[in-house]
């Protein structure tokens, strides 16, 4: 098995956790396959050391960017342009078959299963069924495609101003010519379609095999107070419970169990940030950063109807307290009866 890999990339230290993480759940659920990260030039050397302690291969590719911002503020998030680097994993021809995840996925058990699947499949879109989402695939490196990609994009752009839209583009028969190249979504869930269908995630959840971080606010946002073992909010994300709290959890068991003693090797004496929680300073404290950063305010503090339904609209939704399911179920029971 050592012609077929997991492939990843990250361009940044932030994404090099991540990717971390991700090598070590695939390592703990004892995949047979090849671990490959692709990196960009901004990794800082020791990240880039730790990386090496996990994956088989750690390869310097030049980041690409779409610098389309016009369709990357369609979809929020201006940082995207630099995922159609993620179009260089195809020539990794020194495998055969490969299966590409974004370093914002957590495997919860063995996926081997998915390099019986042929070039391109993939998992749908929560957001757009009739596109699969690039964040795992599956695919076969060829420096032909690789041009073919490259070339496609440049001339064509990306419908997203991301690699998801390119590949969407380019694999245009994936919604329709085979099913075989739909993979099931327990290979991609992302953390939004939880929360979208969450009857749906309370009858399939538990086969879950891959999370899918998907959105602004990664695990990595957050902070993390080992003593207690919980996640909490972070300066730049909002409530912890606005991700599903047990595979967030996961998440920060595995980077503190398996990723931070190798930063921590890695970086020696030098400053690095680890996102424990500093156990020196007082909760007030980190209330205050809370507040200086405006966080929706906590599910226990009561607000208006109206004002609900604006959080709503504005995507702040508060899953785990009045919006909730049962809530929601008990607002739909009432105008039934
Ligand atoms: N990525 C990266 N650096 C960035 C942004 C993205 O390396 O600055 C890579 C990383 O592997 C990431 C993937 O591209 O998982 C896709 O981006 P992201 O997961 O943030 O997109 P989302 O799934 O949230 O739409
Ligand atoms: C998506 C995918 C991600 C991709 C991004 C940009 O939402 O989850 O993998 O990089 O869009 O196209
Ligand atoms: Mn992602």
């Amino acid at each position: 098995m050592s012609d077929q890999a997991f492939v990843t990339l990250a361009t940044n230290d932030n994404y090099a956790k991540g990717a971390m993480v991700l090598g070590q759940s695939l390592r703990n659920h004892s995949t047979t396959r090849k671990l490959v990260v692709l990196i960009g030039p901004h990794v800082a050397e020791p990240c880039r050391d730790a990386l090496h302690s996990v994956f088989d291969e750690v390869i310097m590719v030049d980041v690409m960017d779409s610098c389309d911002a016009a369709n990357l503020a369609l979809m929020k998030r201006p940082d995207l342009g630099v995922t159609i680097t993620k179009l260089h994993c195809w020539t990794l021809v020194q495998y055969s078959k490969c299966v590409f995840m974004d370093a914002d996925t957590l495997v919860l058990s063995n996926i081997d299963e998915l390099f019986e699947r042929e070039e391109l499949s993939a998992a749908p879109d929560p957001g757009w069924p009739d596109c699969f989402n690039s964040g795992v695939f599956v695919f076969r490196p060829s420096k032909e495609t690789h041009e073919e990609l490259l070339k496609f994009c440049a001339e064509k752009g990306s419908f997203d101003g991301g690699d998801q839209g390119v590949l969407n583009s380019y694999f245009n028969t994936w919604a329709t010519a085979d099913i075989s190249k739909h993979l099931p979504f327990i290979y991609n869930l992302s953390s939004i379609a939880i929360y979208s269908y969450l009857p749906a995630f309370k009858q399939y959840g538990h086969d879950a095999k891959v999370v899918h971080f998907l959105g602004k606010v990664k695990p990595w946002n957050y902070s993390y107070d080992a003593q207690r073992g919980e996640v909490r909010g972070h300066s730049v994300s909002p409530d912890p419970c606005q991700m599903h709290p047990n595979y967030l959890l996961q998440w920060w068991q595995l980077y503190a169990a398996s990723v931070l003693p190798l930063m921590q090797k890695a970086y020696g004496d030098a400053p690095f940030s680890s996102g424990f929680v500093d156990q020196s300073s007082p909760a007030e404290l980190h209330q205050d950063v809370r507040e200086q950063h405006q966080f929706p305010p906590p599910p226990s503090q009561r607000v208006s109807s109206e004002e609900r339904k604006q959080r709503w609209e504005a995507g702040q939704i508060d899953y785990l307290g009045d919006d909730s399911f049962s809530n929601i179920e008990q607002k739909l029971n009432s105008f039934l009866k």
